[in-house]
């Protein structure tokens, strides 16, 4: 892990030091017109390059397999990715299914897929974060929609991770206001959750630890700093204070090592439903599509499961709203939603009472977030939390 303004142009360097020499490039069209996409361009001078820009915003089975196609007919021997969680994410599927070809569903968690293990190593993968949101330049998942499945579902494997992460704050300097918040709850949950999850000593091991674990002294340490971070500088990193938007993005790659080793729980599996069933919000900021971004969707559910869920971890609770300046944590996190205007209730994106079991039902198949909770949870147990999201 790299990290530091300037850090970008170090990517040459070290994809050399990996042995690369045909270089994929991932990367999105909007990325591609910004001055970072250049700065790597020109690092990685003297290598042969491969430009993949069609990364779709979310992606889908079907821009993964166009990904695929790419590495497969571009036969690169190291990835290096320049984008957001869609983008990093796209580059970890297509190294994945060029190393190790296979159809798509062998890899992908159950229930959706067959989550067969990852047969082996696969090429090296730099990935260069230009949001301070997902992690994902330091988790082994890659998320994505199934389209015909309506199902947000994902490949979890170590084997994913890509080989280094170069995180170049400056990069947070072209994000629009909202995005820094949307993606700034992003990174808060991460911490949140990783924090309270089930502990890794109560996770089942069948046969063997899984890798989201459950919160663990390793992670905790990723955790409490990233919560602190956030409560310090999320406010003026949203308004556009340049230091604030680089501790953001260290708060980022911070949650992120701590949520890839213990795993997120309830809110994300809500946020997945949250996201899947939008009808007609359109927050300014992104493509003008129905969308509810993934860290707005996260914040919705979170006051709701951090409030329900007290009794189970209480300490961890009450430490974690103290560092967020309040004493518990659901309405602390809901006030910090609130400051920067980001949507707290979900009828502030478009949802009734009525919408609840289609969301409980769309929220039950994240199985692998749900056993990952301190706590059984049910259709019931949803249906509460909804509710209480709601108002
Ligand atoms: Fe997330």
């Amino acid at each position: 892990m790299t990290f530091g303004a300037g850090a970008l142009a170090e990517v040459g360097v070290r994809a050399r030091a990996h042995g690369m020499t045909r270089v994929a490039l991932i990367t999105d069209a909007r990325i591609r017109t910004l001055p970072w996409f250049d700065e790597v361009m020109s690092a990685l001078d003297g290598l042969d390059v491969a430009v993949f820009d069609a990364v779709a915003i979310e992606p889908t089975d079907a821009s993964f397999d166009e990904a695929v196609r790419f590495a497969r007919d571009a036969r690169p021997d190291g990835y290096v990715s320049l984008g957001g969680g869609s983008v990093i994410d796209t580059a970890k599927a297509a190294n994945l299914y060029a190393t190790h070809p296979a159809p798509l569903r062998t890899y992908v968690n159950a229930p959706v897929g067959d989550a067969q293990p990852v047969p082996g190593p696969l090429a090296p993968h730099i990935a260069c974060p230009t949001t301070s949101g997902t992690g994902s330049e330091v988790t082994g998942i890659a998320i994505f929609d199934w389209l015909a499945l309506h199902a947000k579902t994902g490949i979890a494997s170590p084997r994913l991770r890509p080989t280094e992460a170069l995180v170049d704050p400056r990069v947070t300097q072209t994000l629009p206001a909202n995005v820094v918040a949307a993606s700034g709850m992003d990174v808060l949950c991460h911490a949140l959750e990783s924090y309270t999850a089930r502990p890794f000593t109560l996770r089942a091991k069948t046969p063997q630890r899984p890798m989201s674990q459950g919160r663990n002294p390793w992670s905790d340490l990723g955790c409490r700093e990233a919560i602190r971070l956030c409560a310090a500088h999320l406010a003026a990193a949203v308004e556009g204070d340049a230091a604030a938007r680089e501790q953001m993005m260290w708060a980022a790659t911070l949650a992120g090592i701590a949520f890839g080793n213990a795993g997120v729980h309830v809110p994300h599996a809500m946020a997945y439903a949250i996201a899947g069933r939008v009808k007609s919000f359109a927050p300014d900021g992104y493509p003008q599509t129905p969308i509810v971004p993934h860290g707005m969707a996260v914040a919705l559910g979170a006051p709701a499961v951090f409030t329900r869920f007290v009794e189970f971890a209480p300490d961890r609770h009450r430490e974690a709203a103290q560092l967020l300046g309040g004493e518990e944590l659901g309405p602390a996190v809901a006030a910090l939603s609130r400051r920067i205007h980001v949507p707290a209730r979900l009828g502030d994106v478009g949802y009734t009472a009525n919408d609840i079991p289609d969301l409980v039902a769309g929220t039950l198949p994240q199985q692998r977030l749900l056993a990952n909770a301190p706590c059984a949870v049910d259709a019931d147990c949803l249906t509460e939390l909804f509710r209480h999201a709601l108002d």
